[in-house]
């Protein structure tokens, strides 16, 4: 899956109404969408998709915050995929995110941070596996 990474626009965002602005700032950016969709995670799924934060102080909040309301979850190719998607959405934190990126647009806060994006090809594999089945990325 070299070339892939996986994304989400996360519930604040989505419940913003700042979707359709972010998926446009992805397409200008040179992406090409594989695989995208809305759902709405349980608190186990959310729970199951961050596992590697479980002992993380923040784990309860994310994942409460990642089950609170839809986000949309996408494959997004581009050579370089990893990098360039986590240089378009900035640092984890909005206020230290440089100024053009979608964090620094659209995050509020480190918790509530507008995107998600994978910190490695391993990641992205998994990631992309987690929810969507081969038969879902075009
Ligand atoms: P994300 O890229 O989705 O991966 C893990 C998330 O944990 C991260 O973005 C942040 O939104 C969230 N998070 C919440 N609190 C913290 C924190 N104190 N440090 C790092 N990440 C945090």
């Amino acid at each position: 899956m070299a070339d892939l990474t996986f994304g989400i626009i996360k519930p604040d965002a989505v419940k913003a109404g700042i979707t359709g602005s972010i998926i446009q700032r992805i397409i200008d950016d040179g992406f090409r969408i594989r695989a995208l969709k809305l759902i709405h995670m349980t608190l186990k799924q959310a729970q199951g998709f961050y596992a590697v934060h479980r002992e993380r102080p923040f784990f309860p909040g994310l994942t409460e915050f990642m089950s609170s309301g839809p986000c949309v979850v996408m494959a997004l190719e581009k050579t370089g995929a990893v990098p360039a998607w986590r240089n378009l959405m900035g640092a984890t934190d909005p206020a230290k995110a440089d100024q053009g990126t979608l964090r620094k647009e659209f995050g509020a806060s480190v918790g509530e941070n507008a995107v998600h994006g994978s910190d490695s090809d391993e990641n992205a594999a998994i990631e992309i596996s987690y929810f969507f089945s081969q038969i879902e990325i075009v």
